[in-house]
């Protein structure tokens, strides 16, 4: 089978990453969590006080800083995934938290960001053999890859699925917070200037409201298998 390149596009919390890092094991290719990258800017910028009060981002400011921040991924052999490191560090945990949740949106709004992950994930692609999942990853990084999938589920059941994941790491968890933090990220997300979340016009779309990760890995074994 020739190597191909595989894009999962969708809204926040709809099971994306789980089902492309399983079916990148499955079938022995790189992933990337697009998501996380943005987060980890997001953990930056918290951590080195660059918001301002209302929330917005210190932007001058970050973008002085981005040619200190080096995101990368490294194979974690206890869960068999990629953790994510910020300038060495492991922070696979500390991007998770609610906090970088309800500030990542803006920071990934800004088009120097967008550019610099943006160029660093068309460079881990470079060879094919990827599956990255994202918001742009069929429309703008990877505009040509030979399979392009959209996830979406209805914003409860998202934020139900991340409300149980919080919850079974141990995590604090509110459910109609999380909500909030959901709906109002796929506002953002989809209404940006730069890059807003769409399908691309060649993705298949995936409704997983109602599937279990079973049937979902299986839908999307065969669309590989189809498009390899
Ligand atoms: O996928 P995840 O929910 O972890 O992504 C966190 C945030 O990062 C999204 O809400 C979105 O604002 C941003 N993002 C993005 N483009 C991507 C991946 C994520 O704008 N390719």
């Amino acid at each position: 089978m020739k190597k191909i390149t595989i894009a999962i596009d969708g809204f926040s919390s709809c099971g994306k990453s789980t089902m492309a890092k399983d079916l990148a094991r499955e079938i022995g290719y790189i992933y990337v969590d697009t998501g996380a990258m943005y987060r980890s800017v997001t953990l930056y910028a918290l951590r080195h006080h660059l918001f301002n009060a209302d929330g917005t981002v210190r932007e001058q400011e970050l973008r002085r800083q981005m040619e200190h921040i080096r995101i990368s991924f490294c194979m974690n052999s206890e869960t068999g995934r990629p953790d994510t490191y910020l300038n060495g560090e492991n922070v696979e945990s500390a991007i998770r938290t609610m906090e970088v949740s309800s500030h990542v949106s803006p920071v990934a709004a800004l088009a120097f960001v967008r550019e610099a992950l943006v160029g660093q994930q068309q460079r881990m692609g470079a060879e094919k053999g990827i599956v990255m999942d994202g918001r742009d990853i069929g429309t703008v990084v990877f505009p040509h890859a030979e399979l392009k999938v959209f996830v979406t589920a209805s914003a409860e059941v998202r934020a139900r699925r991340r409300y149980d994941e919080l919850k079974a790491k141990g995590m604090e968890a509110d459910f109609n917070e999380i909500l909030r933090n959901v709906q109002e990220r796929d506002y953002i997300d989809s209404h940006r200037a730069t890059s807003p979340l769409r399908k691309a016009d060649d993705a298949v779309e995936l409704d997983n409201s109602h599937l279990t990760i079973a049937q979902q890995k299986q839908w999307l074994l065969a669309q590989y298998r189809r498009a390899a």
